[in-house]
């Protein structure tokens, strides 16, 4: 019975061990792939193995003392070394010195990494409950949910709250760092190639803490020159007569506007800026693709499809043939 038990126990801390290892993780730590990211992995590499020696080193002598000292019925006292100076000057220097030189190279990175990169990319974030916003100060570019970065440029995140505090973290672009309302804090990353990296939002923020995803997407230059251009201008109003058309009536009755922008119709403040909304891979904190399908499961209810978001829908619950047209007009918003 006893045994069983030990078993369960152990396969479980196993399963849990194992479940680490995860063979193409779009989140891994250890795989940088940008020079901010690197930069850190290059000071965790060294400082790890210094951890690991003293780990394997203390413990084997904690483990050492524990058998070979262990209460026997007809064992002496073993010999005691309190007071031996030689000893306890010894273990409060080597520790101290062990410290000192991982240190060294710590805060060097941390100062450098802290320095403005020249020919920076400027990008406001503002944490919400439960998703991202991008404010491109310099471009004149606001968006959502999605950070849009050209290759072999660092960009430099200004991050702030408009509620409770998150934390930003893509991990193959660069380290955590806390976004706290009523304080700016910066941090830079920066795309070797062009991809998808993802991430996280580390601070537990409320219900949906768990469904507010980050997600940087690099492209060449000439692509995110492109990219702003794009979303600098207003979304072409839907043609008249279609279907598109009576959503954007809709939006405008059910009043979606009050907490959304959709520059050139509404400026609400609260939910995401919408503009350019069909430009975007995903929604809602990322956790959606964004497709038709999607859209009709979160404005059937957003509430079950992300639970604690502020989205509610003003006169209730939306009807089939509604939600048909909204997804018909938030297409066109390219
Ligand atoms: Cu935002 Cu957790």
């Amino acid at each position: 019975m006893r045994r069983n038990r030990r078993l369960a126990a152990f396969s479980a801390s196993l399963f849990l061990f194992l479940a680490a290892c995860a063979g193409n993780a779009p989140q891994d730590t250890l795989e940088p792939k940008g020079p901010v990211a690197r930069q850190i992995d290059h000071l965790i590499n060294p400082v790890f193995i210094v951890a690991g020696v003293v780990f394997v080193l203390v413990e084997g002598l904690v483990l050492l003392a524990v058998i070979k000292f262990r209460a026997r019925p007809d064992s002496p006292e073993p010999e005691q070394i309190h007071g031996n100076t030689r000893l306890e000057v010894g273990w409060t220097l080597a520790p101290a010195l062990i410290l000192l030189a991982v240190a060294v190279p710590t805060i060097a990175t941390i100062f450098d990494l802290s320095k403005k990169p020249e020919n920076a990319v400027n990008v406001t974030v503002i944490g919400h409950q439960f998703w991202w916003e991008y404010r491109y100060e310099d471009l004149g570019v606001v968006t959502a949910n999605e950070l849009r970065m050209p290759v072999g440029r660092p960009v430099e995140l200004t991050l702030n709250s408009d509620d409770v505090i998150h934390s930003y973290w893509i991990p193959p672009l660069g380290g955590k760092t806390d976004v706290v309302p009523g304080r700016n804090n910066t941090m830079h990353l920066e795309a070797e190639t062009p991809g998808e990296y993802l991430g996280q939002c580390t601070e537990f923020c409320g219900a949906s803490h768990a469904n507010m995803r980050a997600k940087a997407i690099a492209m060449a230059p000439a692509d995110f020159d492109a990219w702003v251009a794009g979303q600098k201008a207003a979304a072409p109003a839907p043609a008249a007569g279609t279907m598109a058309e009576e959503g954007a009536l809709l939006f405008a009755q059910k009043g979606c506007g009050g907490c959304h922008t959709v520059q050139g119709v509404s400026e609400g403040k609260i939910g995401p800026n919408l503009t350019h909304l069909a430009t975007r891979t995903t929604f809602a904190g990322s956790i959606f693709n964004n497709n038709d399908q999607n859209l009709r499961t979160w404005l059937r209810d957003p509430q079950a499809a992300k639970p604690g978001n502020k989205m509610i829908i003003p006169g209730g619950p939306l009807a089939p043939d509604e939600i048909t047209k909204l997804i018909a007009y938030l297409d066109t918003l390219r």
